[in-house]
């Protein structure tokens, strides 16, 4: 298994065969994951059935409540497609976490390429929350220690759903909220959670010192030293800790297809 780490170690590429695996190989694929944040494989032409047996190895796999899944044999896969005659943003394409408006966000998401534009079109950006709490001005960090803040469904990426939910939706997205400290510690290290496309407010500050800091928090947590932008290829498979990296789609024309299981 070779591990090659990414742009200022946000994120790794893994080179090995997910179908075939040691348990070993296994909990090194954790350990990579818990250490970057997120990981990258190419070519894994999976089924349905073995990219559900893959994902089941890191936890419980999740219902995205917005979209039906792809079967009904297969509703944890939920397909995020893009057609070339959608007017609008693509899906996610904002800075956030995703579902961070739900009691209980998932903690792992993972997107495998089925039908892709061009390498280098449309890519996915990954922003490292554990870089961007590092390089937090002291007075920040203490600030945000035990800040909360509200996470909705309606935030200001919910516009980019709309197109699918037309299509695909499930009838029950309406309006979620939930409330979530802001500085999260993963694996010893810390990170910030906040989702630039789903935070309404803050708790227990005024509005207007709220919207300075949520300007600020936004700048700071996206600065390009913290991002690295994966180019997608047919059959490659992204999978990140959504308390680690901030993630969104890029604009592109063209169809697109991706499979998609988040994990509790
Ligand atoms: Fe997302």
């Amino acid at each position: 298994m070779k591990i090659k780490p990414c742009k200022n170690n946000i994120g790794a590429e893994i080179d090995i065969n997910l179908i075939s695996m040691s348990q070993k190989e296994i909990d090194e694929i954790k350990k990579v994951l818990n250490n970057y944040g997120v990981i990258f494989f190419r070519d894994q032409n999976l089924t349905p059935k073995s990219y559900i047996n893959f994902a089941e190895n890191f936890g419980e796999l999740a219902e995205y409540p917005m979209l039906k899944g792809l079967s009904k044999e297969f509703s944890k896969i939920t397909v995020i497609e893009r057609k070339a005659s959608d007017k609008g943003p693509s899906f996610g394409e904002q800075f956030h976490t995703d579902s961070s408006y739900t009691k209980k966000p998932p903690r792992y998401t993972m997107l495998l390429g089925k039908l892709v534009p061009p390498r280098g079109q449309g890519n996915t950006e990954f922003a490292s929350q554990y870089l961007a709490y590092e390089k937090l001005p002291e007075e920040i960090k203490a600030k945000l220690e035990n800040l909360e803040a509200v996470f909705s469904s309606s935030g200001p990426i919910s516009v980019t759903r709309l197109e699918r939910e037309k299509e695909k939706g499930t009838g029950k997205s309406k309006d979620f909220k939930s409330s979530h400290r802001i500085i999260k510690r993963v694996n010893n290290k810390k990170t910030i959670y906040f989702s630039p496309g789903h935070v309404t407010e803050f708790k227990g500050i005024s509005d207007e010192e709220g919207k300075n800091l949520k300007k600020f928090l936004i700048n700071h947590q996206t600065k390009p030293e913290f991002v690295h932008s994966f180019e997608w290829e047919k059959n490659s498979i992204a999978m990140w800790d959504n308390r680690a990296v901030l993630h969104q789609a890029t604009p592109f024309s063209g169809n697109r297809i991706m499979h998609r299981i988040t994990i509790q």
